[in-house]
C-alpha cells in the first residue's frame, strides 16, 4: 500500500486512519509544560498514549526532561531514538529483562521502579558484571493498592538495602495516586491528592534523614497534574495522556485547558435507516469501553455501538443528511488503548499531511 503524499488533504486519506491535529498537540505540550514549569515541577511525560520517539522528542524540545516507559522494551525503543533520561515506572523481573536493562545503561541512563529487594538485588549482580550502574527509585502504595511497598519503616528498609548494592544508585520513590483522578468533588480529590503526595514527601525525609539520597519525587496522571502539581516536595510528573486529552480525561477526571487532538477518520459505509449510519472503524482501530468516543463537527450525530469491524451512530435530524461515502472524525474515548492498534500516526495541520509518524513502540511489551 503507498502511503498517501504529503501535503494531501485529510478526506482524501483512506480509512480508518488515525490522525493527529498538529497544532493542537504542540498547544497540548506547551500548555502541560508551562504548567509544571510555573509550578516549580519537572515533566517526565508517560509514553504510553503514544509509544512514538518523534513525540517524545518534542516533548523534550518543549522543556520535558525525558520520558517515562512502563516496559523495557518501551525504553529500548526510546534509547534507540536517542533520548537518554528513561524512568521505567514498573517492577522489572526476570533475567532477560535485567540483562537488557543493563544493557541499555550503556546507551542511556535509565531509572527503574522497585517495590521490593528481589527485583533490585540480581540486577545489581547484572549491572556489576557487566560494570554499569542502573538508577533505582521505589515506588510506594499511596492507596491506589497496586504496586507499591508499604510506606514508612519497610520503605526505609528498602531504601538502605538498596544503597548497599553495587551496580545500583538509589535515586528516590514514586507513588500513583491513580485512584483519585475521577473523584467528582473537586475540594475533596485536591485534599486526597495532598494526603497522598505528603506520603511521598514524608518518606523522603526519612530517607534523607538516614543520609541517603532521595533526588527524585515522582508521581501524578494526566488525570491529577492540574492538582499534584501545587503539592510541595514532588519534584517531577509523569502525565502523559494530556497531549491528546481524550474525552475520558475530560469527561472523568475533570482536565481543563486542554483539547483533543487525535481523531479517528472514518467512511460511512451503510446507513441502514434515516437515525442510523455505520462506519468502518470498530473495535479493531479504537477502544470505546471506558469512554465512548465523540464524533467530530457533527451535532447531533453520536456513537452508540461498536463492534469489530463496525461503529453505529445515531442521528438526530441535524444530522441526518450523511450519506454513505462521506468521510467523518470520531475522537476515540481513551487513546492509550486506541493508539496502539495502529502502525502509524498521520500528522495534520490545517488538514494537510504534514508527516506520518510509526508508532515504533507498538507490540513492545515485554
Ligand atoms: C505509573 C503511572 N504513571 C503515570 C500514569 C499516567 O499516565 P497518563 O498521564 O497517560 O494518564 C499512569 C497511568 O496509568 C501510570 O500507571
Amino acid at each position: 500500500m503507498t502511503p498517501p503524499p504529503i501535503g494531501s488533504c485529510k478526506f482524501d486519506l483512506d480509512t480508518p486512519t488515525l490522525c493527529i491535529d498538529l497544532d493542537i498537540l504542540e498547544a497540548n505540550i506547551q500548555k502541560m509544560h508551562s504548567f509544571m514549569n510555573e509550578r516549580g515541577k519537572l515533566w517526565r511525560p508517560h509514553q504510553k498514549c503514544h509509544k512514538t520517539p518523534i513525540i517524545a522528542h518534542k516533548q523534550i524540545k518543549e522543556g520535558a526532561i525525558g520520558v517515562t516507559c512502563a516496559k523495557v522494551s518501551e525504553a529500548e525503543v526510546m534509547a534507540d531514538a536517542g533520548i537518554k533520561d528513561i524512568l521505567i515506572a514498573n517492577m522489572i523481573v526476570g533475567k532477560p529483562k535485567w540483562e537488557r536493562l543493563a544493557d541499555l545503561c550503556n546507551i542511556a541512563d535509565p531509572i527503574v521502579a522497585c517495590d521490593h529487594y528481589a527485583q533490585v538485588a540480581p540486577l545489581s549482580e547484572i549491572c556489576k558484571s557487566k560494570n554499569v550502574q542502573c538508577r533505582v527509585i521505589i515506588e510506594l502504595n499511596i492507596g491506589m493498592d497496586r504496586v507499591g511497598i508499604r510506606p514508612g519503616r519497610d520503605t526505609l528498609d528498602l531504601a538502605k538495602a538498596i544503597s548497599k548494592l553495587e551496580g545500583l544508585k538509589l535515586s528516590g520513590i514514586m507513588g500513583y495516586e491513580g485512584h483519585l483522578l475521577a473523584i467528582e468533588d473537586q475540594d475533596e480529590k485536591r485534599s486526597k491528592i495532598n494526603d497522598a503526595m505528603s506520603v511521598l514527601v514524608q518518606n523522603r525525609d526519612m530517607i534523607l534523614n538516614e543520609n541517603l539520597n532521595c533526588d527524585i519525587v515522582s508521581a501524578g496522571g494526566t488525570g491529577s497534574y492540574q492538582m499534584t502539581s501545587d503539592c510541595p516536595g514532588i519534584t517531577e510528573l509523569q502525565a502523559g495522556g494530556g497531549i491528546f486529552a481524550d474525552p475520558l480525561y475530560q469527561e472523568q477526571c475533570h482536565l481543563r485547558g486542554l483539547d483533543y487532538s487525535l481523531s479517528l477518520l472514518a467512511t460511512v459505509v451503510s446507513r441502514p435507516t434515516r437515525t442510523r449510519a455505520i462506519i468502518d472503524c470498530g473495535r479493531k482501530t479504537h477502544h470505546p469501553d471506558f469512554q465512548a468516543p465523540l464524533v467530530k463537527n457533527i451535532p447531533g450525530a453520536t456513537v452508540v455501538q461498536t463492534s469489530a469491524e463496525h461503529c453505529e451512530l445515531s442521528l438526530e435530524e441535524k444530522a441526518q443528511d450523511l450519506k454513505i461515502g462521506d468521510k467523518i472524525e470520531i475522537i476515540p474515548g481513551y487513546a492509550d488503548f486506541s493508539t496502539v492498534l495502529h502502525n502509524e500516526f498521520h500528522a495534520f495541520r490545517n488538514d494537510q499531511l504534514e508527516a506520518i509518524w510509526p508508532i515504533l513502540g507498538r507490540g513492545k511489551l515485554q
